[in-house]
C-alpha cells in the first residue's frame, strides 16, 4: 500500500480544545491518516476508546495500521458521515440520553494529502488523469456527474460553491462538452475553465482551482453530510464533552459557526417579549471567540493549513 502522508493541521490548539484524557472515548468522523488520532491516542490509552470514519478504503487502512500499536478499543467505520447516527446505532453504540455518548469529538473536513497527491484519484489538475474526484471511491465519478448534470445546476454550483462570477457561461461550455463525451480527464476541464476564465497568470491562483473545488463538494455531496453530522453531534455528546472542526471553506465554516452559535442562544422568542417563552437551553458554549488559524510558523511547515479554521465547544456538564 502506497504510504499515506498527511501532516495533521492545528494540532496543538485541537488538543487544547480536546484536552484528552487517560480513558476516555473520542470519535473522529475524518480519520484520514489517523494524524490527529494518534496524538489523542497517545492520551486516552490504556482502556481509552477511538471509534473513527472515513469514507475513503484507503485512509481506513492507513488509520487502523497507524492506531494498531496502542492499547485501545477501537472501532474503525468505512462511511460518510452523513450518516454517523444509524452507523453508531447499528453497531451498538448508546447516545447521551442512554448514558453513553464520546468524551470528545474531532471533525477536520476535506480532502487529506495522499488523495490530493495521488494523481489516479482525479481531485487535481497538475497532471493529467481520470476525472475522478470520490472520497470514497465508490458511486458516480465527476466525469459521470459532469456528463447528466444540466446547465443551470451545475451554474449554480460553481457560484455557490466557489462563487464563480462567469458560472454561466463556464457551465454551458462544460455541460456542451460533457455531453459529448469529451470531459473525461483533469486536463480536459482545466482546459474548458481556461477558455473562459482565462489562461493562468505567473503570482495569480491557476483558474480551474475554484471549479474543481465546487465540482468535488457536490461529486461528495459534502454540505449535506456537514448538515446531518452538526444536526446529530450534540446527542452524541457525554455531559462536558468538547467538539472540534477544522473546517477550509467559507461554506462549511459558515454551516459551523452558525451551529454553535445556535446551540449557545438557542431562544426563538421575538426579541420584543421581555422573557423567554420557548424555555429553550443553551447546549453549552464556544471554546473559542473567534476561529483559530494557522500561525506562520505552521504554515512554513505546512501550506495545506492555509484556510484551515477551528471552532470548538463544550457540552454541559
Ligand atoms: C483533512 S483529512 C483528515 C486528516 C486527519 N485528521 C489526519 O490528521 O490524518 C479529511 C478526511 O476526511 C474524509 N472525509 C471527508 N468527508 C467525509 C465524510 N463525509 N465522511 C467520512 N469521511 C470523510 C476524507 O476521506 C479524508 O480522509
Amino acid at each position: 500500500m502506497p504510504e499515506f502522508n498527511h501532516i495533521p493541521v492545528l494540532l496543538k490548539d485541537v488538543l487544547n480544545m480536546l484536552a484528552p484524557k487517560p480513558g476516555e472515548r473520542y470519535l473522529d468522523v475524518t480519520l484520514g491518516g489517523a494524524g490527529h488520532a494518534a496524538a489523542i491516542a497517545q492520551h486516552i490509552a490504556p482502556n481509552g476508546e477511538l471509534v473513527g470514519f472515513d469514507r475513503d478504503p484507503d485512509a481506513q487502512r492507513a488509520a487502523q495500521q497507524k492506531l494498531a500499536s496502542f492499547q485501545l478499543k477501537t472501532t474503525f467505520i468505512q462511511s460518510s458521515f452523513i450518516d454517523m447516527d444509524e452507523q453508531l446505532r447499528a453497531l451498538g453504540f448508546e447516545d447521551r440520553s442512554q448514558n453513553g455518548g464520546f468524551d470528545m469529538v474531532l471533525a477536520d473536513l476535506g480532502l487529506s494529502s495522499p488523495q490530493i497527491d495521488n494523481a489516479q484519484r482525479g481531485f487535481s489538475f497538475q497532471t493529467d488523469a481520470p476525472l475522478d474526484m470520490r472520497m470514497s471511491q465508490s458511486g458516480e465519478t465527476a466525469a459521470e456527474f459532469l456528463a447528466r448534470v444540466d446547465e443551470t445546476t451545475l451554474a449554480d454550483i460553481l457560484y455557490q460553491y466557489s462563487d464563480i462570477r462567469q458560472s454561466r457561461a463556464l457551465a454551458r461550455r462544460i455541460c456542451e462538452h460533457a455531453r459529448q463525451g469529451e470531459v473525461q480527464t483533469t486536463s480536459q476541464l482545466a482546459e474548458l475553465c481556461c477558455g473562459i476564465m482565462g489562461y493562468p497568470r505567473p503570482g495569480h491562483p491557476h483558474p480551474a482551482t475554484r471549479v474543481f473545488q465546487a465540482i468535488r463538494i457536490a461529486v461528495n455531496d459534502e454540505f449535506a453530510a456537514i448538515d446531518a453530522f452538526l444536526q446529530a453531534i450534540p446527542k452524541w455528546m457525554k455531559p462536558a464533552g468538547r467538539l472540534a472542526i477544522i473546517s477550509f471553506h467559507s461554506g462549511e465554516d459558515r454551516r459551523v459557526k452558525e451551529a454553535m452559535h445556535r446551540w449557545q442562544n438557542p431562544c426563538t422568542c421575538p426579541p420584543r417579549l421581555p422573557v423567554c417563552i420557548c424555555h429553550k437551553v443553551p447546549l453549552g458554549h464556544t471554546l473559542s471567540k473567534k476561529a483559530i488559524e494557522a500561525t506562520p510558523e505552521e504554515l512554513a511547515q505546512n501550506s495545506r493549513a492555509r484556510s484551515a479554521k477551528l471552532r470548538g465547544f463544550v457540552f454541559n456538564a
